[in-house]
């Protein structure tokens, strides 16, 4: 097979090297293409056919539906590990032994304090505030209490700015379902696991103790674990552009936030319960809303189902159906919006719009009806997502910093009017 790709045009020959990644993928490299070619550029809006980096953290075949984290698998990772096992992995290159994984989260500790006045900046909210919008802005005001940029030269620096947003980012997240619930604000315990802290920080009322539930925990575990990253999604491109002006890891992060909120994106969870308690409020007829969003004149879309990358089922979405299966029955919930979800699952796997297209339900199809059954305000999913992809946002952010990326700035391809006189405001 050849290592060059042969571009033609106006009777000149460009030769440009084909790049293979350890799994056989292949690109062609262009970095020379404007400069060769007095200023022919590529055009692929929404990316479909762009590399924008080489990245050695997750390895994902849409085809296949292959995920994998550092070459281990999604559904071994699920299945063995725990979050912060992973995000260690994900962020450092490797599994950590127990000494490491207990300093991670030593270290993590250490840091979770959140400064105090970081809750006037809360108080300044509505209680109506979209927690994104709460999430996003305080992990930006973060900066004004930890504000010395990282020298990314220092491996010291990098792991302590690493550690600081993983204590303190759940804290906030807490916070703003806190808010939206209309509960004290609350610190986390020392003695806890990560999660099992998160989970307290969020739900423990001021009246009661905190009570674990095995159950819970690990069904959390595992759609943080699904979530910690999925490569050059819109979100994580957007830590990486954004980072790669050289803006700090929390700005990163925080644009980050706003990229995931979008319905196409992360907002996609709420999206769908909000669309399966629009259905259960419409008598619940799914054959109605299949032919909505089978009909290109109705711009209603079956949240939940497709997606960008997977064209074959999400393995995540696999997983995490056995897990809702799991909780609802330990929680002993029996929920109508399960079964329309069920229904309307059933109805598009087998419908030829919908099976030609290769739309299958995607990780957020279930992921809503697990956090509902946590309890979890429908507003809050996304941020639930936000706290599961941190780990990856973070370990693509290191690693394009480390990499030494170039500005992120891509060209156009100008369609506007050509150069015309001003004309006076009187004479228009
Ligand atoms: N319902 C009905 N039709 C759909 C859906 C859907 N959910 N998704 C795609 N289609 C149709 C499109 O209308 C289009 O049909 P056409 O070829 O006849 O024009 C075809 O399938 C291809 O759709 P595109 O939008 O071109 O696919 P793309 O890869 O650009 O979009 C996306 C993927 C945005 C996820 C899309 O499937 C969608 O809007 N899904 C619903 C929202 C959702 O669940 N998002 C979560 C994504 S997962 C995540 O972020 C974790």
């Amino acid at each position: 097979m050849s290592d060059k790709a042969i571009l033609e045009y106006n009777g000149k020959r460009y030769e440009f090297p084909v790049i293979k990644g350890t799994e056989n993928e292949l690109a062609i490299d262009i970095k020379t293409l404007r400069t060769s070619s007095n200023g022919l550029i590529t055009i692929d809006p929404g990316y479909k056919n762009t590399g924008s980096c080489e990245s050695a953290i997750t390895y994902l075949d849409g085809e296949k539906g292959i995920l994998r984290y550092r070459g281990y698998s999604i559904e071994e990772l699920a299945e063995k590990a725990d979050f912060l096992e992973v995000a260690y992995l994900l962020i450092f290159g490797e599994l950590p032994n127990t000494e490491r994984l207990n300093q991670f989260h030593a270290d993590i500790k250490e840091e979770s304090n959140v400064d105090e006045e970081m809750k006037k900046i809360l108080d300044g909210f509505p209680k109506s505030a979209h927690p994104m919008g709460v999430l996003s802005s305080l992990t930006s005001a973060l900066i004004a209490f930890n504000p010395t940029s990282v020298n990314v030269g220092s491996e010291k620096e990098m792991y302590h700015a690493i550690v600081r947003i993983l204590a303190k980012f759940p804290v906030l997240v807490a916070w703003s379902m806190r808010k939206k619930k209309g509960l004290p604000l609350d610190y986390g315990d020392d003695s806890l696991g990560y999660v099992e802290n998160i989970h307290k920080m969020m739900f423990k009322k001021p009246t009661h103790e905190y009570q674990k539930n095995k159950v819970v925990i690990e069904a959390l575990d595992k759609l943080l674990i699904l979530h910690a990253d999925h490569e050059q999604n819109c979100s994580t491109s957007t830590v990486r552009i954004v980072g790669s002006s050289h803006a700090g890891l929390f700005a990163s992060l925080s644009a980050g936030i706003s990229a995931l909120w979008g319905p196409l994106h992360g907002g996609a969870n709420q999206a769908v319960l909000e669309m399966l308690e629009a259905i259960e409020a419409d008598g619940g007829d799914t054959k109605k809303y299949m032919a909505k969003a089978k009909d290109k004149n109705d711009p209603f879309r079956l949240m939940g189902f497709g997606h960008r990358v997977y064209k074959n089922f999400d393995p995540r979405a696999k997983i995490i159906k056995v897990a809702a299966d799991e909780v609802l029955a330990d929680l002993g919930i029996d929920d109508p919006i399960l079964e329309i979800a069920k229904g309307l699952e059933k109805e598009a796997l087998e419908d030829p719009y919908f099976v030609e297209r290769k739309l299958y339900p995607n990780v957020d199809f279930y992921s809503g009806i697990i956090y509902r059954a946590l309890g979890i305000p429908t507003e809050m999913f996304t941020v639930m997502f936000a706290l599961g992809r941190l780990p990856g946002w973070i370990a693509q952010w290191r690693e394009m910093r480390l990499n030494g990326e170039p500005i992120g700035r891509p060209r156009q391809i100008y369609t506007g009017e050509n150069l015309r006189p001003f004309v006076s405001v009187e004479k228009r």
